[in-house]
């Protein structure tokens, strides 16, 4: 292939439509408007578009390194709805995994995800709190992009962030 030249959705098996579907899904738009509007002002890390981008795009890195064999809108499915329970939690007070999960057994079949495809990423989503010590490769994935995701080397507000030092990411790794 000549240098320069992008592979296509097509020519990789990847197949984004589903995501295109998740990104117009009324639920979604709603969800993440309110947590723009909640966090509008927030000086630590924020749980919007671009917070769920960065954590999709780490996971699918980690996937192709690690041979993991998930499908590309699967990981984009689960990073882009991972945070969507923020909305709810800044509303109720409800725990933003539980919500989560909630709004992606909601979301996901309308999207044309098959139930397996629900409860395997609704999991990943309501244990990415701690989803390494899971066993399951889906929530492990979830986890670990979520964290490696913050740039806590370029913080503004570290003196009182409470991510401990063992957990803050101290230079850049994806
Ligand atoms: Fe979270
Ligand atoms: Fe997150």
């Amino acid at each position: 292939m000549p240098l320069g030249r992008y592979i296509t959705s097509e020519e990789s098996g990847n197949n984004m439509e589903r995501i295109d579907r998740i990104m117009k899904h009324r639920l979604f738009l709603d969800c993440k408007q309110k947590i723009d509007r909640k966090e509008a002002q927030r000086m630590y890390c924020r749980h919007g578009l671009e917070h769920s981008l960065d954590v999709a795009r780490i996971a699918y890195i980690l996937n192709l390194e690690e041979s993991g064999g998930l499908r590309q809108d699967l990981i984009y499915a689960m990073a882009l709805l991972h945070d969507l329970g923020r909305s709810r939690e800044y509303e109720t007070g409800a725990s933003h995994h539980a919500a989560g999960v909630e709004l992606a057994e909601q979301i996901l079949p309308e999207c044309g995800f098959t139930a397996e495809e629900t409860q395997r990423i609704a999991y990943a989503i309501g244990v990415h709190k701690n989803g390494e010590e899971t066993g399951d490769y889906c929530a492990s994935l979830l986890f670990r992009a979520d964290k490696l995701s913050r740039s806590c080397f370029d913080c503004k507000v570290s003196e009182t962030c409470y991510w401990t030092e063992a957990c803050r990411n101290h230079d850049i790794s994806y």
